[in-house]
């Protein structure tokens, strides 16, 4: 049986405190805290609304006033939300990393607002919307008129959030960047997601494939879990502290003199 410090193996620390390169995948999981709901985890998005009512071009087209005041709700929830102490941690890794990214397919935008500087982000941010006609951006002004559907100022064209619809493809480059960093990389830490949404769930599988040690952080196993060394479970904001503390320390201590 393998020692274990704590929570965490301590193959896991080991690998951590002498990794040059970190790759970390993070879900709505690492969110959850911050107050902005998953959606696959009871009460989340999903249970409440159907993503091929909402989260889709047709239903966009048929009723755009619906999904922009979907996104709306959705948007002020984000503005009122703040990086939590999993953000903070993964800040706080970055620093201890020299090679390190984040690769999210959460559109909220609190790794960068936590202070990582190296983050893809795979499915949008719910913070930019653009024009579906002449795809120039959009401005908060002209998301909030007033009027029932919000068009653009300049071509009269719809405006939707810069968020990735089902059916559509990712960001042109963000999943290519995504897997040369899985590719390269010495650890790989899922956080906060049930790694069922492909192509973001092979990465964990694709850095394992080829020679990292890859861990997950989640409350409960995810679909993955049985195709990678380790699952370590617990709420995203309470683990990754101690996690990055206790590597923080052996970094030092491995530090020549
Ligand atoms: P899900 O809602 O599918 O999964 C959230 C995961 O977070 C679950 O595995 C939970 O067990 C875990 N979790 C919940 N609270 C946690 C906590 N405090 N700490 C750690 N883990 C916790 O969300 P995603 O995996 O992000 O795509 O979903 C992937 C994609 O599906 C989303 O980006 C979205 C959706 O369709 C698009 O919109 C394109």
């Amino acid at each position: 049986m393998e020692e274990n410090v704590g929570l965490f193996s301590r193959e896991l620390l080991n690998r951590l405190a002498g990794a040059r390169r970190v790759a970390v995948l993070t879900g709505a999981g690492i969110s959850a805290e911050s107050g902005i709901a998953t959606f696959r985890d009871p009460g989340g998005i999903w249970e409440r609304f159907k993503p091929e009512e909402l989260a889709n071009i047709d239903a966009f087209l048929e009723n755009p006033a619906l999904v922009q005041a979907w996104y709306s709700h959705r948007r002020h929830i984000v503005h009122s939300a703040e990086p939590n102490a999993g953000h903070l941690a993964l800040r706080a890794l970055e620093s201890l990393i020299p090679d390190f990214v984040v690769i999210t397919q959460n559109v909220d935008g609190l790794h960068q607002r936590a202070g990582n500087r190296n983050v893809i982000e795979l499915h949008g941010n719910i913070n930019r919307s653009y024009c579906i006609s002449c795809n120039r951006y959009a401005t908060e002004e002209v998301l909030s008129t007033g009027e029932e559907v919000a068009r653009c100022p300049h071509c009269g064209g719809l405006i939707r959030p810069d968020v990735v619809w089902f059916g559509e493809a990712l960001p042109e480059g963000a999943f290519a960047r995504a897997e040369t960093a899985a590719r390269r990389t010495d650890v790989f830490l899922s956080i906060g997601t049930s790694a069922v949404v492909y192509p973001a769930a092979d990465l964990p599988l694709l850095a394992r494939h080829e020679g990292a040690y890859v861990a997950e952080v989640n409350v409960q196993p995810s679909a993955i879990a049985p195709l990678i060394d380790e699952s370590v479970l617990g709420k995203a904001g309470l683990v990754l502290p101690e996690l990055i503390e206790t590597v923080r320390i052996l970094r030092n201590e491995n530090r020549p003199a």
